[in-house]
C-alpha cells in the first residue's frame, strides 16, 4: 500500500437505504451496515463509501440533504455512525462520506428562510432567485426554475425539492467548511463530492443555445479556488495515524479530459471518479482507448481517476453487459427500460471478466454493492412502487435508477432473503434473487462472489497490481493483454472465437473456464510466469 492509501484502495460502495436493516424495517441503517463488517473484511476492501444518510424527505434517495450535520432517524444516530466508523477502522476499513454541495433539500432550514424572505430578501441571497427564469432544463428532467407564490423563480439543476446553493455566498462557503471538519474530526477518511462540477454557475445566468455542448454552470473558474481550500482542511489532518491521509473524490461527469485534469492539481482534489467504463460498449477497441485516455490523463498530474464499473445511477452491469452493445452506442433508452432483450448469462460472463480487468487495471477501483453478487437490474417495478423523481418528472418516460437500487439480498429462499430480520416489504420490491444470495453464492466454488474475493485477495499486497502503469502486448485484433511488471499479465478475449493464451504463463485467476491453453470469448484471465 502506497502512503496516500487512496491511489489503488478498492473502494466498496455503501447504499445505506439498500444494504442491510438491523431495526426491522424495509429500509437500510446504519447499524445494519455495522452488522455486515465481516463481510466486507472478508471480501477484502480498502474502504466502504457511504451514499446520503443525513436527515432528508428523501425525495431523492438522500441527496436532497435537510441538515449536513445530522443522521436521518431512519437510517440511526450520530451515535451510530461513530460506531461505524470505530468498527470498521478495527478491521482496516475506512469509511468515505458523501457531500452534497450543490444543493440542499427545500427542508433545510435556510430554504424554510428564504422562502418566508420577501423577494431581494438577504435570505435569498444563499439561493438562485431570480424574477424570471432562463431555459435551463432539470437534469430529472422538466424546468430548471420553480415558481413561489411571490412570483419569484428559484433554480434546482435536480428536483423542486433540491434548491440549487448560490457558492458565491460566503455563508455558503463558510458551512460546508465546517460540515467538512465536523465529519473529519469523527475519523471520515475521505469524502465523495456530488456534483463537483456545477456548484458555480456563470453570474449572468445565460440561456443555453440549441446547439450547447458545455453548460454554463460546468467548470466555473472559481471552482477550483473552492477546492484548494478543501484540500488545505483536508491536508490540515494527521496523516501518520489511521485511517491516514484524508482524500476526496469528485463525481465529475466530463466529456473531455482537459475539462477534468484541472481539477486534479497538487493542491487541488487528490481524485476524481473515471465513469468511461460505463459508458463504453463491450468491445476491444473502445475499452482500450479509455484506459489510454485514463492512462495519458494522469500521467502528469498528481491525481488519480478510480475506475467504476457500476454504481447506484446507472443500469446494472450485468444487463448493461448482456444486451446487444450496439444500442449501448446509440443515444436511446430503450434497453434500459427492459424492453431490449437482456441474456443474463451473457452479460454474468462479461461481468465476471470485467470484474477481472477493473481490479487489473492501474489504479483505485469502486464496487457497487450487489455487483461482486452480479445483480441484474431489476426492470419489473411496479409504477406505483417507483421512488426516483426522474421517473416521475418525466412521466414515466424515463424509467429512472431504482432497479439498480434493490436491496441487498444475503440469505434465505424468498424476500426479504436476510435484509431485514421482519417480515416486512423492503422499499423497493426484490425480485426472485434466491440463487444469488451471499449464502448461496458463499458455497458455490465458482460464483461471482467467490471470484470477486479471490481477486481482491491476489491483489491485496500483489506488487504488480494497484497503482502504476501498463504496457500493451500485441495478441490480435480484439484480445486486450497488458503487462505488468514485476510478472503480471492480464488477458480478455473479446473476440467471437477462442484464443490461444500467451506462452509461458500460468494462470493465477480465470473469470470462466479456460480449456488445454485457450481462452474463450468473453473470459479474461491473470496470469504469471
Ligand atoms: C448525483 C448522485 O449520484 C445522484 O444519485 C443524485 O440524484 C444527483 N447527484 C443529485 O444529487
Amino acid at each position: 500500500m502506497t502512503a496516500l492509501w487512496w491511489r489503488d484502495a478498492v473502494v466498496y460502495q455503501v447504499y445505506p437505504r439498500s444494504f442491510a436493516s438491523a431495526g426491522g424495517s424495509g429500509e437500510g441503517d446504519l447499524r445494519g451496515i455495522q452488522s455486515r463488517l465481516e463481510y466486507l473484511s472478508e471480501l477484502g476492501v480498502t474502504a466502504i463509501w457511504l451514499n446520503p444518510f443525513y436527515p432528508s424527505p428523501m425525495r431523492d434517495s438522500g441527496y436532497d440533504v435537510a441538515d449536513y450535520c445530522g443522521v436521518d432517524p431512519k437510517f440511526g444516530t450520530l451515535e451510530d455512525v461513530d460506531a461505524l466508523i470505530g468498527a470498521a477502522g478495527r478491521l482496516d476499513i475506512r469509511v468515505i462520506i458523501d457531500i452534497v454541495p450543490n444543493h440542499c433539500s427545500a427542508e433545510h432550514p435556510w430554504f424554510r428562510e428564504a422562502l418566508a424572505d420577501r423577494p431581494g430578501g438577504t435570505a435569498r441571497e444563499r439561493f438562485v432567485f431570480r424574477d424570471r427564469p432562463n431555459n435551463w432544463e432539470s437534469h430529472f428532467g422538466g424546468p430548471a426554475w420553480t415558481q413561489v407564490p411571490d412570483g419569484q423563480w428559484y433554480l434546482h439543476l435536480f428536483d423542486s425539492s433540491q434548491p440549487d446553493f448560490n457558492w458565491r455566498h460566503p455563508d455558503v462557503v463558510a458551512m460546508f467548511e465546517r460540515v467538512l471538519r465536523f465529519w473529519l474530526d469523527r475519523g471520515v477518511a475521505a469524502i465523495r463530492i456530488d456534483m463537483a462540477n456545477t456548484l458555480f454557475k456563470q453570474a449572468a445566468l445565460p440561456d443555453l443555445p440549441p446547439d450547447a455542448v458545455s453548460w454554463p454552470y460546468y467548470h466555473q473558474p472559481e471552482i477550483h479556488e473552492l477546492y484548494r481550500s478543501w484540500r488545505a482542511i483536508l491536508d490540515s489532518y494527521p496523516a501518520d495515524e489511521f485511517p491516514g491521509p484524508r482524500g476526496a473524490v469528485a463525481e465529475i461527469w466530463f466529456n473531455h479530459p482537459e475539462e477534468v485534469l484541472p481539477y486534479l492539481t497538487a493542491q487541488g482534489l487528490p481524485q476524481t471518479f473515471n465513469f468511461r467504463l460505463m459508458r463504453v460498449p463491450w468491445a476491444a477497441g473502445e475499452l482500450r482507448s479509455v484506459i489510454d485516455e485514463a492512462r495519458d490523463m494522469t500521467r502528469n498530474s498528481t491525481g488519480s481517476m478510480p475506475w467504476v464499473l457500476g454504481n447506484h445511477d446507472v443500469t446494472r452491469l450485468v444487463s448493461r453487459l448482456g444486451v446487444d452493445q450496439n444500442l449501448i452506442r446509440v443515444p436511446t433508452d430503450e434497453w434500459r427500460r427492459g424492453t431490449a432483450h437482456v441474456d443474463v448469462a451473457l452479460g454474468t460472463r462479461r461481468a465476471r471478466a470485467a470484474a477481472l480487468l477493473l481490479l487489473a487495471l492501474p489504479g483505485s477501483a469502486y464496487i457497487y454493492q450487489g455487483d461482486e453478487l452480479g445483480l441484474p437490474e431489476h426492470f419489473d417495478i411496479p409504477t406505483a412502487r417507483r421512488e426516483d423523481p426522474t421517473f416521475h418528472r418525466n412521466g414515466g418516460t424515463a424509467i429512472g435508477r431504482d432497479g439498480c437500487r434493490i436491496p441487498m439480498p444475503w440469505s434465505g429462499d424468498a424476500a426479504p432473503f436476510g435484509f431485514t430480520h421482519e417480515p416486512t416489504r423492503t422499499w423497493l420490491p426484490q425480485p426472485n434473487w434466491s440463487a444469488l444470495t451471499v449464502e448461496t453464492q458463499s458455497a458455490k466454488p465458482d460464483s461471482m462472489l467467490n471470484l470477486y474475493r479471490e481477486a481482491l485477495s491476489l491483489r491485496h499486497g500483489h506488487p504488480a497490481l494497484g497503482d502504476g502503469d501498463l504496457e500493451w502486448l500485441d495478441q490480435g485484433d480484439d484480445v486486450l493483454v497488458f503487462r505488468r511488471e514485476p510478472d503480471f499479465l492480464f488477458a480478455l478475449n473479446l473476440r467471437d472465437e477462442t484464443v490461444s493464451l500467451p506462452p509461458g504463463y500460468r494462470i493465477l485467476l480465470a473469470s470462466g473456464p479456460v480449456p488445454d491453453g485457450s481462452l474463450p470469448t468473453d473470459t479474461a484471465v491473470w496470469l504469471t510466469s
